[in-house]
């Protein structure tokens, strides 16, 4: 498939699923003083989050242009030292706004990746939020990816840093549960296709795909004092690199191997005429 199939076919899966395909916004966003370029789907669509705006939907499904090269999402810094970094990407994303919850958002991301894209299951890693002193951990994804089919060995919990997602300072927010795939060789091979690499250093595992449980906003009461609210009615917010999905399904090892990206490095060569690779 190419990249620009495996856009067509996410869209069409989650339109197919009762969203309503919502076109990208402006990289840099309107009306939000919070961000300078757009990093996330979900920022289109903060305040039906928040309550303060309502739509005619209730689920959405997008493909976001993002840039992320700055404030708490930077990609900048990792840039030609991974293979899945590169600032500027587009994210598929399916939402909802106070309709369904936790075990839905699961069970889509189950079937399209198991059943629509025929992945490995054997190549699969989920992760959960593990828990602090301010949101306690999510057992409940934990179980649902259980039920869906997922084995408990490849489900693992980790804190803050990976596991809880908010878009800035501010704004809407909650725990998540990314998917990520191992990308190296003999996945049956436990040795091989181990945990560690699950966040862990180098490109041996890859996350494709977050699913974000908007459960909160965090506001700024006062200069430098954050609270945490529960929104008006839990949401999902989810995020999933095209560029990323579609190493994965092209079976290259870097994003920039894709059919998306790969035209514009050799145009880039032709023009430079420094085409050894
Ligand atoms: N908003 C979900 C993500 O960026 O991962």
């Amino acid at each position: 498939m190419t990249g620009n199939e495996i856009r067509r076919k996410f869209l069409e899966y989650f339109e197919r699923n009762g969203h309503k395909i919502v076109h990208s916004s402006p990289l840099l966003p309107a009306n939000d003083p919070t961000l300078l370029f757009t990093n996330a789907g979900m920022n289109q669509f903060k305040d039906v989050f928040t309550g303060v705006e309502k739509r005619d939907y209730n689920r959405a499904v997008s493909s976001q242009k993002c840039i992320r090269a700055g404030g708490k999402h930077n990609d900048l810094d990792e840039v030609g030292k991974t293979a899945r970094h590169h600032t500027f990407f587009e994210m598929l994303g399916n939402f909802s706004f106070g309709d369904y919850f936790k075990e839905d958002a699961i069970r889509f991301a189950w079937d399209f990746l198991v059943n629509e894209l025929k992945l490995e299951e054997s190549r699969l890693w989920f992760s959960v939020f593990e828990g602090d002193a301010e949101v306690p951990a999510d057992d409940e994804a934990r179980a649902l990816w259980e039920k869906v089919g997922a084995k408990p060995e490849r489900i693992l919990g980790f804190g803050r840093k990976d596991n809880f997602w908010q878009m800035g300072d501010t704004g809407p927010c909650g725990p998540c549960s990314e998917i990520h795939y191992y990308m190296g060789e003999e996945p049956d091979n436990p040795e091989k296709n181990h945990p560690k690499w699950v966040n862990g250093e180098g490109d041996t595992t890859m996350e494709i795909w977050n699913l974000v449980f908007m459960q909160f906003e965090r506001s700024e009461v006062e200069k430098g004092v954050f609270e945490l609210k529960p929104l008006p009615a839990p949401s999902v917010d989810t995020g999933a690199g095209l560029e990323r999905m579609t190493a994965v399904l092209q079976g290259v090892k870097t994003n920039y191997d894709t059919d998306l990206l790969m035209p514009i490095v050799e145009f880039s060569a032709q023009l430079s005429q420094k085409n050894e690779s």
